[in-house]
């Protein structure tokens, strides 16, 4: 199992409601691109909220997105190029996961200068040259930062490995280990185990890297062991050393200065480690990776933490334009979740993702009970902030083949985003979900290019599978590149799931996105209206209905089975007293002329919008 998911008012002005019907009508019938980018000089100008509240934030993995110098791999330049069709899928922002200097060991994750662009992904002008057209664009340019831990290839690491009285020898966690025979020493602990100063000595504690194998690795020249929740090339950093938040606020503002708009914090709550370095809970049984199963109790969310982020958002919000900072915020519960908005304060992160929605358990079946209750939960159990969510990212199986049943895929992908786009929440999406793109995971292990795939084969296959190329073309290379040897390979669905064969179908995904985005856009009650969840105790259908007060309150209606399901939908408690009702979108056209409330059949996974006035 893959370790990500085993835990694992603008309604300031009327909008006349027939105009909104056509409206609908209009992203049916024309050229999507039109009223897409008509829809987003509207809400740029007319909004009093931070931009970041009505988002759509679109994660680009950039080694897989475009390719514009022939060598098989993406780059910033392919991004420039592809702002055009972002802008017209009506995206806001976009997420870069990691571009700086690496060893490339985790594809990036492994940092060895932050202030800089590796080579392979371009330059620091064409980073500016991105930020500059994606302004042109209206689309924000959020970076990845990695702050737990440095690539051990970072000059800070080689200078602190070097020797214990090296300045940066304290910039990272070094532990001397325990004597071998000490009491309570496990028969795992003892397979790590070294020769010290004084004989033989184990890693400390029972800590387990994420990516397999002990989280202790020994370092010979200094005789000690060093942390790293992630793989050995990604030494944590010392975070109660305040000359490493010193050097990492630096290295922020180094890209807040080029215009960046804010950042996704990678692995945020891990900076820091339990001080008494106690034993995370056993929990029984062995992993994918052949270690034994620990909780992270000691290693994950300690409350240090926060006074990091207090301090961090202080710092961003010196910065003009409603800079932003995300969370890669996987939490127990909505309690923690909270926590990280700062509570009532709201001084933390504006953005941490509720990753309790969309990625609860690999296997999760789709249930219209289940998602109502998470919404509802970080709808009402936040203060009042704005909740941010996600179904997909470069971590995890593509959602349309964790709640997909293999017969209704495609419908099911339109259905999650519909709950994407039309609640209150702030919708995070990643590349190739708009065209539904599908995981293509490799079949033997030779061609496994994610480290966890290989030492975790077969149990765990790694993360190649939902980081294949962007799929724009069914001609050669899907369009990504003009070099055959792509460094993952294209998967074969290229023919006929990708954004050329899409664009023309008005029934594909990408139009559906299209269209759902553009109207989240452009009506006032989808854009920041209040929600109020409606027939709550159907176990089938997830109904809400989205209203600011004046103009149509709308309606939305899904159906999470694989029957037909018949409805009647009381808004009576919801404050919308219009009866006049109008579709405005419908993923199945036995729904597009609904004009009730009464006695709705919703096909299999259909989902249905309608505006009520
Ligand atoms: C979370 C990132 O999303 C993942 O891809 C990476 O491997 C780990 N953090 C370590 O940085």
């Amino acid at each position: 199992m893959n370790p990500f998911s085993a835990t694992i008012s603008r309604a300031s002005h009327r909008f006349p409601f027939l105009a909104a019907a056509a409206l609908a009508l209009a992203c049916a019938t024309l050229p999507l691109q039109h009223s897409a980018a008509q829809l987003k000089e509207k809400s740029v100008s007319s909004s009093t909220d931070p931009w970041w509240k009505h988002a759509v934030v679109y994660e680009i993995y950039p080694r897989s997105y475009q390719d514009s110098t022939g060598d098989g791999i993406g780059d910033l330049n392919g991004i420039t190029s592809r702002l055009d069709y972002l802008q017209k899928l009506g995206v806001d922002a976009v997420w870069i996961a990691p571009m700086y200097p690496s060893p490339q060991v985790d594809f990036g994750y492994d940092i060895s200068n932050y202030e800089s662009v590796d080579p392979q992904y371009g330059t620091l002008a064409d980073m500016d040259r991105l930020i500059a057209e994606g302004q042109k664009h209206h689309v924000r340019v959020l970076l990845d930062m990695v702050l737990n831990h440095t690539s051990d290839k970072h000059q800070w690491f080689i200078e602190a490995s070097s020797s214990r009285t090296n300045p940066k020898h304290e910039w990272y966690v070094w532990n001397d280990g325990i004597p071998a025979d000490s009491p309570g020493v496990t028969p795992y602990q003892k397979r790590f185990e070294h020769d010290g100063p004084n004989g033989k000595v184990v890693p400390p504690n029972n800590w387990i890297s994420g990516f397999g194998g002990s989280a202790w690795e020994w370092v010979p020249a200094v005789r000690q062991f060093y942390y790293h929740e992630f793989y050995k090339q990604q030494p944590d950093l010392n975070w109660r050393n305040p000359a490493v938040e010193k050097a990492m606020f630096g290295s922020m503002q180094f890209w807040l200065d080029r215009g960046i708009a804010g950042f996704r914090l990678d692995a945020i709550p891990s900076l820091f480690e339990d001080l008494q370095l106690r034993n995370n809970p056993e929990l029984g049984g062995i992993n994918a990776q052949g270690d034994p199963n620990v909780g992270n109790t000691y290693t994950d969310n300690l409350p240090e933490v926060h006074d990091v982020i207090r301090r961090m958002r202080a710092m961003i919000a010196k910065y003009p334009g409603d800079r932003v900072l995300i969370g890669e915020t996987y939490l127990p519960n909505t309690a923690e979740l909270d926590k990280w908005y700062g509570g009532t304060a709201h001084n933390e992160l504006q953005l941490p993702m509720d990753m309790l929605i969309g990625f609860h358990g690999l296997h999760a079946k789709l249930s219209a009970a289940d998602f109502r209750q998470r919404i509802e939960e970080v709808e009402t159990q936040i203060h009042g902030a704005q909740p941010l969510i996600v179904f997909d990212n470069h971590d995890n199986v593509r959602a349309i083949d964790r709640y997909g049943d293999g017969i209704h895929d495609d419908q099911i992908n339109k259905l999650l985003a519909t709950m994407l786009f039309t609640t209150r929440a702030t919708s995070l999406m990643y590349y190739g979900q708009e065209i539904g793109m599908r995981t293509t995971t490799p079949t033997q292990r030779d061609d496994v290019r994610d480290p966890i795939g290989i030492t975790g084969w077969p149990n765990e296959r790694g993360r190649d599978g939902e980081r294949t190329p962007m799929q724009w073309t069914p001609g050669p290379q899907a369009g990504f590149s003009t070099n055959p040897h792509t460094w993952l390979p294209i998967p074969p669905s290229y023919k006929t799931i990708n954004v050329a064969v899409e664009s023309k179908d008005p029934n594909s995904q990408l139009n559906w996105f299209k269209k759902l985005i553009a109207l989240r856009r452009d009506i006032p009650a989808l854009h920041g209206g209040t929600m109020t969840m409606l027939d709550t105790s159907n176990p089938d259908i997830l109904s809400y209905v989205r209203s600011t007060g004046s103009g149509p309150a709308v309606v939305i209606a899904m159906n999470f089975t694989a029957a037909p399901k018949t409805i009647t939908l009381n808004l009576a408690g919801s404050g919308v007293t219009g009866t006049t009702v109008k579709t405005f979108a419908a993923s199945d056209a036995t729904l597009t002329s609904i004009s009730t409330l009464n006695n709705i059949t919703l096909p299999p996974y259909a989902s249905w919008i309608a505006g009520v006035q």
